[in-house]
């Protein structure tokens, strides 16, 4: 396999960024054959940066079958493989071990872990800065002393999230901290609401992103919530119904709950990337969710954060233009961050 140069020196500028250094060992998480080129280039990358590698390759969809092992991951019940994960300073996560117990474990044995799903013209696009880090981080600091945020729109969306039950968490595309996960390239924080503490309207206009579809809303979706639950969706557009098909279709009535919630800090990220990309096959959603001034809106699950709601029915809406308040300090008016601190420094 021929190394791409382009894509050795981004990895190397990452690989920095996460303070890979001399003397540490560094793994690579794959499934199947996704991503070779991406498993060799990072190890030769954090090679050059004195890092002894390794790639950890496993079956894609996991030994479950033929092993019998319940689990929702390629690596339940694979214990093997984790323990060699758990060996590792970081681990270059290509397979998607997202908030599961087996990440969980290696986490705790001090292994800050890197997912990287993106292609390289995104991870090129979005590349991490240290004021993305400061800011994203500031994010994360103010969401978790706030009581309750608020959001207003134009558009008609007045909702409230008591907050406080449950951790936040940060995502600015590195991690150099031990134990800790972080995602190559994002650009935000987020957190979710005490069970049963939403209450309000949030008002879906055009130019809000459904990211499962990878489509802008085109037409008003009115959504009525109560106590954390979606009541009510009105809207006389194709989006409304969209929006209900979907969710009915996993034949569950807990997709119609709240999901996580916070805002994009990433002004790399480019809300028409939609629009623009002529390469959106390839990619994830990562810029959508990632935009400069966006409050992240979403529904279904609580449990990667804790909570005990698990449906797979899972939406994010990154919207444009709100206004946001953490109890009575100002972040966003109409979709412009409006605290000084969150603000881009040149
Ligand atoms: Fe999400």
């Amino acid at each position: 396999m021929s190394v791409d140069i382009e894509m050795f020196e981004l990895f190397k500028q990452e690989l920095q960024l996460c303070k890979v250094s001399k003397g540490e060992v560094v793994a690579v998480l794959s499934g199947g054959n996704d991503h070779p080129e991406f498993a060799q280039t990072f190890m030769l990358a954090a090679q050059s940066l004195g890092a002894t590698t390794y790639h950890l390759n496993v079956p894609k969809y996991g030994q479950l079958k033929l092993a019998g092992v319940q689990g929702r991951h390629a690596l339940s019940g694979n214990q093997p493989a984790i323990d060699a994960l758990k060996r590792a300073d970081m681990v270059i996560d290509l397979l998607g071990l997202l908030f599961s117990a087996e990440q969980t474990q290696i986490q705790a044995a001090g292994a800050r872990i890197l997912r990287v799903m993106e292609p390289l013209h995104v991870l090129k696009q979005m590349f991490p800065t240290e004021d993305l880090r400061r800011r994203v981080e500031l994010s994360r600091t103010l969401l978790s002393s706030a009581k309750e945020m608020r959001i207003t729109s134009a558009g008609g969306t007045d909702v409230r999230y008591g907050l406080k039950q449950y951790p936040v968490i940060s995502e600015y595309g590195y991690t150099f901290e031990k134990g800790r996960w972080d995602h190559w390239p994002s650009g935000f924080a987020f957190t979710q609401a005490t069970d049963g503490e939403v209450n309000g309207t949030v008002v879906l206009m055009p130019g809000d992103i459904l990211c499962a579809f990878k489509k802008y809303i085109e037409s008003p979706v009115t959504l009525k919530i109560e106590k954390g639950y979606i009541v009510d969706v009105q809207g006389s557009g194709t989006d409304a119904l969209l929006i209900k098909s979907y969710i009915d279709s996993f034949n569950d009535p807990r997709g119609y709950a709240i999901s996580h919630i916070g805002w994009g800090s990433n002004e790399r990220a480019k809300w028409h990337n939609i629009a623009a990309s002529t390469r959106l096959n390839e990619e994830h959603v990562m810029h959508s969710l990632s935009f400069y001034g966006n409050v992240l809106f979403s529904t279904g699950p609580n449990s990667e954060l804790g909570g005990e709601n698990d449906t797979p029915c899972h939406l994010d809406i990154p919207l444009r233009d709100c206004s946001l308040w953490l109890d009575d300090l100002h972040i966003l008016e109409e979709g412009e961050f409006v605290h000084p601190e969150l603000m881009v420094r040149a």
